[in-house]
């Protein structure tokens, strides 16, 4: 991953401009970095600040040979391999909230947005969005994420090294993606499982389509999360946002 770098003073978004590559057959490992996204995007079509040096703000394309309903399944590697790069990196201890939120001290640090160039039923690239606050300082941020967001800097009372920190990603995540090419989505859900904080607890799911609490009960192999409501019934969840109750 990352033989072929796309480096950007400023861009307003990584992820459109790996989109772009993408639909112009760039190759699978390329990636797109940027100092400062001016319209970084998150999920559900929430804006992602992203102010310049402050944070890594990158794009990279895949192209798994799956079919479409296992393409969550990247995002759950993608935030094992940024879990583990951030643990060796700067000794924090992240946890994952499902399906893509990496937390410390129950703070967001980082966000993970993953879509999917398709032809009829076929993938033809996944474009992963990675956006780290890493030497963000709490004035950075907007005021009305302040009590909800952190970075590594004010986590681990360090300046962290942006570059070290983006080699050990990429360096993590080919090998986890190579792993997973040849045997599967089991080893990773077992690691990914043991980074998740929301499973077993009780928990509100938004989808688009209305409210579900119950308990996360697990993951499937395709990295849906499954809630038992208090009737007793299996939910499959594939896109929420999700508060933990306790
Ligand atoms: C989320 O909502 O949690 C996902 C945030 C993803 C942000 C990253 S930053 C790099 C890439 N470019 C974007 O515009 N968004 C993603």
């Amino acid at each position: 991953l990352g033989r072929n770098l796309h480096y950007h003073d400023s861009v307003e978004s990584t992820q459109k401009n790996a989109y772009k590559l993408a639909y112009d057959n760039a190759e699978e490992g390329t990636v797109v970095i940027a100092e400062e996204q001016t319209a970084g995007r998150g999920r559900m079509d929430r804006k992602w600040h992203s102010p310049k040096y402050t944070g890594i703000w990158m794009s990279l394309i895949l192209r798994p040979k799956i079919p479409i309903p296992k393409a969550p399944q990247l995002t759950l590697i993608t935030a094992v391999g940024v879990v583990q790069a951030i643990e060796e990196v700067t000794g924090l201890l992240p946890e994952i909230k499902w399906p893509n939120d990496i937390l410390i001290n129950g703070k967001k640090i980082t966000g993970i947005l993953t879509e999917l160039q398709a032809e009829s039923d076929r993938i033809n690239s996944i474009i992963i969005g990675i956006g780290i606050n890493v030497n963000t300082g709490i004035e950075d941020f907007p005021e009305d994420i302040r009590t909800i967001a952190s970075s590594l800097a004010i986590e681990s009372e360090k300046i962290i090294d942006r570059e070290k920190l983006i080699r050990t990603i990429l360096e993590k995540l080919e090998k986890l993606y190579l792993l997973y090419l040849e045997k599967g989505f089991f080893p990773i859900k077992l690691m990914w499982e043991s980074y998740a904080i929301s499973i077993g607890k009780q928990i509100t799911a938004r989808t688009l389509t209305g409210e579900i609490k119950g308990k996360a009960t697990g993951i499937t192999e395709d990295g849906v999360l499954l809630i038992e409501d208090l009737a007793g019934e299996i939910h499959n969840i594939y896109s929420a946002d999700i508060q933990i109750e306790g």
